[in-house]
């Protein structure tokens, strides 16, 4: 997919994603929707959300929600991998090479680049969006811009 097909296929998918979640509220069932939307019209390795939940001690911890593709690992902690430290540093980062990202945390020897987006309610990280590709430097601005829109969704 060349930049320009890119661009309009993600200006049609944020349209259709809003469509998707309008009149429902319950965020794990927009979660489910969004990622199965992105996942089956990008083409994604894996395409999913990974969401904050405290431990019955009170320490946060990233836990896997609504995805799409294959098992994955389950709990990620704060700083750790590119889920970990796209919630603490409450930015979305992209990684073209995923051997190359100190820490990176491989749920599947196949991804080769991935791109997490942070969720945020009241300034603080609720969840993560986190995609994986099977190819090197899939994700760039583009879908950085994109995918943050597609976020804000769940934001309300
Ligand atoms: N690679 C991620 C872990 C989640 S899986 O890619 C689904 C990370 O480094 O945080």
């Amino acid at each position: 997919m060349n930049d320009i097909e890119k661009e309009k296929r993600y200006a049609q998918l944020v349209k259709e994603a809003a469509a998707l979640l309008d009149g429902e509220n319950d965020m794990i069932a927009n979660m489910a929707n969004l990622a199965a939307l992105i996942h089956e019209s990008m083409g994604f390795w894996w395409t999913g959300f990974y969401i904050v939940r405290a431990d019955a001690d009170g320490t946060e911890q990233l836990v896997l929600g609504p995805f799409q593709g294959p098992i994955a690992c389950t709990r990620i902690a704060l700083g750790r991998g590119v889920c970990g430290t796209s919630w603490q540093r409450r930015e979305t980062i992209v990684v073209p090479d995923v051997e190359k990202f100190p820490g990176h945390i491989a749920c599947s020897s196949e991804s080769r680049s991935e791109i997490v987006v942070p969720i945020l309610h009241d300034d603080r990280v609720t969840a993560v969006l986190d995609i994986d590709s099977r190819y090197l430097d899939t994700f760039d601005e583009t879908d950085a811009r994109y995918l943050e829109q597609m976020v804000r969704l769940l934001e309300k």
